[in-house]
């Protein structure tokens, strides 16, 4: 941009002031006469976005420190790597806490991610489809401030974008929920600066095989922390009755989803007591009924306490079966396989 100065005070000049101006404009003002100073702030055009899209952690948060600092390991042998982008998968049963554990350690270090955090949940199970991975490209692109007529058409071309994007930026993804290893290989990026996360009730062999994921396998809670739980949520009260405490946590199978609607229960008949609770919940039909969520879809089938069919571990293309006990035999909080697909060998 050319500005021809108006002449100095006195000299009449016969020159008129004049702008010439040639180029991209991303702000621009134009006034007759400016007296005092003028602040422009512009946001160049090549700025990306900084996506902030992790969820809140959970309250109560029983420390799973061994799976914490597994993560922090896996983190920090990533940084100094040039190789692949570095990916984590958390498998487990459902309800045993995988989304709980990667949010309140994605909270820990969000820090070390200053181009941000990107979090889907890729619905695998549970009574919606899963996420289709066009459309989470979608989601990630927008967040990454592509605007909606600039995005790609087909899947190839969106996970091509997404990963230029990315490159060399410090970025957290993590995807939640994962059906199969094929869902989840469109979303991942091509650099070594971004950290992946994947949560799945299924082993994701195919991702640990193929592209080097490392596997962090979550159980129930040990017995002290379940019921440390279980006091945190339902009060004193079950610290004046620990043996029944104790026998609670068992009938939950240790894990955190049934023991939370236990506690509820709990909370929910202040004027019971707690070994009341642990004799109803002793006979299975009852426990089954008294600890479905009920208005809650997705909760209650995560759960698992309407289905007991078992929840299939997979690894390494062996089949094993992993069913929680209770002290008195199979736990009813089992995962749910609603649809048959997904039994199927993970590629
Ligand atoms: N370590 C924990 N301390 C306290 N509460 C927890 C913990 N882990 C999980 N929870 C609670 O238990 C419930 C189920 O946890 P979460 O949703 O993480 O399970 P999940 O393994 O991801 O289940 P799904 O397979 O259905 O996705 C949530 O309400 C969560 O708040
Ligand atoms: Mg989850």
């Amino acid at each position: 941009m050319t500005i021809a100065s108006p002449p100095p005070a006195g000299e009449s000049g016969g020159e008129t002031t004049r702008n010439e101006f040639s180029g991209v404009a991303h702000a621009v003002v134009q006034a007759g006469v400016i007296t005092g100073g003028v602040v422009v702030h512009t946001t160049p055009a090549n700025v990306v976005p900084i996506p902030r899209q992790l969820p809140p952690s959970v309250s109560e948060f029983s420390d799973r420190t061994a799976h914490v600092a597994e993560l922090d390991t896996l983190l920090t042998s990533a940084a100094g790597d040039p190789g692949p982008t570095a990916i984590s998968t958390i498998s487990g049963m459902a309800g045993v806490g995988k989304t709980a554990l990667v949010i309140h350690w994605a909270h820990q270090v969000r820090k070390r991610f200053p181009d941000g955090h990107l979090y889907v949940d890729l619905h695998g199970y549970g009574p919606s489809q899963p996420l289709d991975a066009a459309d989470v490209l979608d989601q990630f692109l927008r967040a990454l401030g592509v605007g909606g007529e600039e995005i790609p058409k087909t899947l190839a071309d969106r996970a091509s974008r997404f990963r230029t994007l990315v490159d060399q930026r410090k970025i957290l993804v993590i995807l939640d929920n994962a059906s199969t290893a094929d869902q989840v290989r469109p979303l991942l990026p091509g650099t070594s600066s971004c950290f992946v996360v994947v949560t799945s009730r299924d082993a994701l062999s195919g991702l640990v095989a193929r592209e080097g994921a490392r596997r962090i396998d979550l159980d129930m809670l040990p017995l002290a922390d379940a019921t440390a739980l279980l006091q945190a949520l339902a009060g004193p009260r079950l610290a004046t009755e620990p043996e029944a405490a104790k026998e609670l946590a068992q009938h939950c199978a240790r894990l955190p989803l049934a023991l939370r609607i236990a506690a509820e229960l709990a909370n929910a008949r202040p004027a019971a007591r707690v070994g009341e609770l642990v004799t109803e919940l002793a006979d299975e039909q009852q426990r089954l009924d008294l600890l479905d969520a009920g208005d809650d879809e997705s909760t209650a089938v995560a759960a698992g306490v309407r289905h007991r069919s078992r929840w299939n571990f997979r690894t390494g293309g062996r089949r094993r079966e992993q069913l929680p006990e209770t002290d008195r035999g199979p736990c009813a909080c089992t995962s749910a396989r609603r649809d048959g697909r997904r039994t199927l060998p993970d590629s």
